[in-house]
């Protein structure tokens, strides 16, 4: 049987392609990609060292470093007397992939993806996130975030890391102490730092409490109109949403029931509801965590922005109300100082602790110590408190400028949802306007305002616009409601 034989000409295109590292490493890719995409097939005879360097114009030590290195992986065997082969062992038809990042992704056929996969992708094709700057709701005023101080608490984190071996799974000791004192402080809320999970952010923490809590399929009350974020944590995990009507008490529970009579798990924003503000009344509460305390049920208790509460001292958390044995509470330092701190919490009840502890554990190992640190540094030196006092001073000056200059504006035309706080404000719009045709258009404008429709399950609810003034200067607003009157003047002409 003859041997195939080696020849340059179906080898150099690879050895072209192959631009970086040194000249053995791209000799070594070269052969690997010729070998792998069938241009050499097995049983092929090469070159001995010597000819094939005089051939490439490369040194004998390159020609065999890069030998050794394809012999060690199997891709090439000697035979005694006879030379050197692409390994018989390699299959005659290899797939023809290509490492070559030049050819990667010429035919690619859709990956096959989970049913949750596709899920997560629909989510996002019918609500895709914002791609405007000016106005977006979330935003906090990151120009005021204290770098320098932050910077400092880094450094010396970084310092002490030299220090710890341990690795808790919930998260750092430090910060979970300090996450503890705050919101027996400032929330009320009924805890000891071993109650306290850390979160890549307080949408990771809900995901993780629905995905140990719920099993596929299983119901899930939320509000309508409601944080589209839920959305994402319940279908990662798997679940499925029953969305319950809000009216200015809050949560209709009753509502929620008749949908879902065997429900065990309702998310709230209590506090604020995301995005009209309405808070939940005192009734409703107490209705909810009876109704959990019978049926072994849990609320998942989201508290994102409650610091930021302008008329008043902040409200007692639904969890210190006597919830601590069936609510979840779970906060964020995405709105308090920067949205890519991404860092939240949980603050679990005492029988979930070790579940969730253990659960970490196999599910993700818990997460870099480093930022968990440097934050519980920044708590305790007392320089978080006194910026979230800055910012509820500031934020409740912007909520009245951008008031001010939406109704120079727009007078009547929009119509204000009263909140005693927040970092949006919800301007209903008049009849015969479509929000989201509003904030489409918008988006070209750079306005990364919201429609309200969309918060309700179906969009099909009220129609106005939710406006952030927490990150923006007059300046700013001034452009974005220059360019929002822009638009309405538009729509009024056709
Ligand atoms: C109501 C509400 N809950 C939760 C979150 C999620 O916060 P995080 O960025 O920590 O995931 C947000 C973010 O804007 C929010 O608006």
């Amino acid at each position: 049987m003859t041997q195939p034989t080696f020849s340059t000409a179906l080898f150099l295109p690879f050895l072209h392609a192959s631009h970086t590292g040194p000249q053995y490493q791209r000799l070594f890719r070269a052969f690997q990609q010729a070998i792998l995409s069938g241009k050499l097939s097995p049983g092929t005879r090469l070159p001995a060292t010597r000819p094939l360097c005089c051939a490439l114009s490369l040194s004998r030590n390159t020609v065999k470093t890069a030998y050794e290195m394809l012999h060690s992986e199997g891709y090439l065997e000697t035979r005694h007397g006879a030379g050197t082969f692409v390994s018989q062992r390699l299959p005659e038809a290899s797939p023809a992939r290509s490492v070559s990042g030049a050819t990667a992704g010429a035919h690619i056929t859709p990956p096959r993806l989970s049913k949750t996969a596709q899920r997560l992708l629909q989510l996002n094709n019918s609500n895709p996130p914002a791609t405007g700057h000016l106005l977006q709701p979330a935003r906090p005023c990151v120009q005021s975030f204290p770098w320098q101080q932050w910077q400092r608490h880094v450094t010396a984190a970084a310092r002490q890391m030299k220090h710890t071996a341990l690795i808790n799974r919930l998260g750092s000791d430090e910060l979970r102490e300090q996450i503890a004192s705050y919101l027996q402080v400032v929330r009320g809320v009924t805890c000891s730092a071993d109650q306290v999970l850390i979160s890549a952010g307080s949408q990771q923490g809900m995901y993780l409490a629905l995905k140990l809590l719920l099993d596929e399929g299983e119901p899930v009350l939320i509000e309508d109109p409601g944080y589209q974020g839920v959305d994402g944590a319940i279908t990662a995990a798997g679940a499925r949403k029953v969305s319950v009507p809000i009216d200015d008490q809050g949560f209709r529970l009753q509502d929620g029931l008749a949908q879902a009579p065997h429900a065990r798990v309702a998310m709230l924003t209590p506090s604020r509801n995301h995005p009209m503000g309405h808070t939940l009344s005192l009734e409703r509460r107490l209705a909810l965590l009876s109704w959990a305390q019978h049926c072994g049920g849990w609320l998942i208790e989201d508290d994102y922005d409650s610091e930021f509460r302008f008329d008043g001292p902040p409200l007692t958390s639904l969890q210190g109300l006597g919830g601590e044995h069936c609510v979840i509470y779970t906060g964020t330092f995405s709105r308090i100082l920067h949205p890519s701190i991404r860092l939240g919490y949980l603050v679990l009840p005492p029988s979930l602790v070790e579940p969730f502890h253990t659960a970490r554990r196999y599910m993700d190992g818990g997460l870099p110590l480093l930022p968990q640190m440097a934050l519980a540094g920044f708590m305790a030196s007392g320089q978080f408190s006194s910026h979230v006092r800055r910012m509820r001073k500031l934020y409740q000056q912007r909520r009245d400028q951008l008031h001010t200059q939406v109704q120079q504006r727009f007078g009547d035309q929009l119509q204000r949802v009263e909140a005693d706080g927040g970092m949006h404000s919800v301007y209903r719009l008049p009849a015969g306007y479509n929000d989201c045709q509003i904030c489409d258009q918008a988006q070209q404008s750079d306005l990364g305002i919201r429609a309200l429709s969309r918060y309700y399950a179906n969009g099909t609810g009220q129609q106005g616009l939710v406006i952030g003034f927490a990150g923006y200067t007059l300046a700013q607003m001034q452009q974005g409601l220059d360019s929002l009157l822009l638009i309405f003047q538009g729509l009024e002409a056709r």
